[in-house]
């Protein structure tokens, strides 16, 4: 009989999370009841944000309950269906959690076509991360042709679609990520003007090097201190998207505010944070405009690929250690 393996969060982390904060366990399949139907997970989405929603704070969204099914994006298959709009042999996006199969009553799903890109793509580009990228800079950042754009976590889900856009729409694009391999990357295969290895570069001089004439959009996924250093190197009427701050996610003290934040008066700057959910209404919009440039060559998805959900923590892990490229994928289905 099969069974259903769940990853459950079993304790509040304070700083970097160990491996006991969620405890793998194995379930009953749940039955589809009338008005539901029954999803076999194939990929899930590990995201940063994750390690927010386990933390008891005031938030966009609810935290996770102690001893609750992690929660995740993901897509996959329905395997069983009463609902009247939903079908065996459907392909779903939606909110499935760390699990291998998930009851639904259609609430937050909506179809794929794996036919138009393969599964994992719409956990990425045509997914949640590639909706913020989207929206982030051209609705938030308010992308102008010509600018010249920085943005850090370059390499990963949200930074590579950031640049990439900007690229097409004609800008200047510097990407900040770790390691020299990650930098070779954005502009041998994904067309950067350059690139700063904030592991190893003299980033200050770097900026300084690459924005001779100021820095008018910086999209940061990252703040701490390379936040600080991109105020400092403003353009006039400059706009800064705070998209993330993952340098901040596993801190065991409160997190420092920018202190060159005088930069915006003195450039009649503006600095604006983001919720890619807000942006729901048009993500139709946005995904056909992706797929468009994506089938155009001009958009190119990376997507990194580990297997199993018993290695869901080592795969978590890899976002803050960045050891991987694009956006981080977990296959949890064993078929
Ligand atoms: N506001 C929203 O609606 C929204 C939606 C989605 C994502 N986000 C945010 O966007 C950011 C990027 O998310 P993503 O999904 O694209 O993740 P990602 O960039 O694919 O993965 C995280 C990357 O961050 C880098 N990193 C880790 N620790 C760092 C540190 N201390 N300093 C600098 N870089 C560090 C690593 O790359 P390196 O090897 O380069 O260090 C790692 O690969 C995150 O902050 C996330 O929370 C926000």
């Amino acid at each position: 009989m099969k069974t259903n393996k769940q990853v459950l969060l079993r304790k509040r982390p304070f700083g970097l999370p160990g491996k006991d904060t969620w405890e793998l366990v194995e379930n009953n399949l749940p039955e589809p009841k009338e008005g539901e139907f029954l999803i076999q997970c194939e990929y899930i989405s590990l995201d940063p944000a994750m390690r927010g929603w386990i933390n008891d704070t005031k938030s966009y969204i609810e935290p996770v309950q102690i001893n609750d099914v992690m929660r995740a994006g993901g897509v996959g298959k329905v395997i069983a269906s009463k609902h009247p709009d939903f079908k065996e042999g459907d392909f779903v996006y939606g909110q499935t959690g760390v699990q291998q199969y998930v009851l639904s009553d259609g609430k937050g799903y909506h179809k794929i076509n794996p036919n138009l890109a393969p599964l994992p793509v719409y956990t990425s580009t045509l997914g949640m991360t590639g909706m913020t990228a989207y929206f982030g800079i051209l609705e938030v950042g308010e992308l102008k042709e010509g600018d010249s754009v920085l943005v850090s976590g370059a390499a990963g889900a949200v930074g590579s679609v950031v640049g990439q856009i900007a690229k097409i729409k004609n800008c200047k694009v510097v990407g900040i990520a770790g390691g020299a391999d990650k930098c070779k990357y954005l502009i041998d295969e994904l067309g950067f003007d350059g690139a700063i290895d904030y592991k190893n570069d003299d980033i200050k001089g770097k900026l300084k090097e690459f924005f001779p004439k100021g820095i008018d959009v910086y999209f940061d996924n990252v703040g701490g201190e390379i936040l600080d250093m991109a105020l400092s190197r403003l353009a006039f009427h400059a706009r800064i998207v705070i998209c993330g701050a993952i340098s901040q996610y596993n801190n065991t003290t409160p997190i420092k505010g920018p202190s060159n934040y005088l930069s915006l008066l003195v450039n009649r700057a503006s600095m604006k944070g983001m919720v890619v959910f807000d942006f729901a209404k048009d993500y139709g919009k946005a995904s056909k405009q992706m797929g468009q440039w994506m089938m155009e060559g001009k958009l190119k998805s990376k997507e990194d690929i580990y297997e199993g959900i018993e290695n869901f923590y080592e795969t978590f892990f890899k976002l803050f250690s960045g050891e991987k490229l694009g956006k981080l994928v977990l296959k949890v289905s064993e078929e």
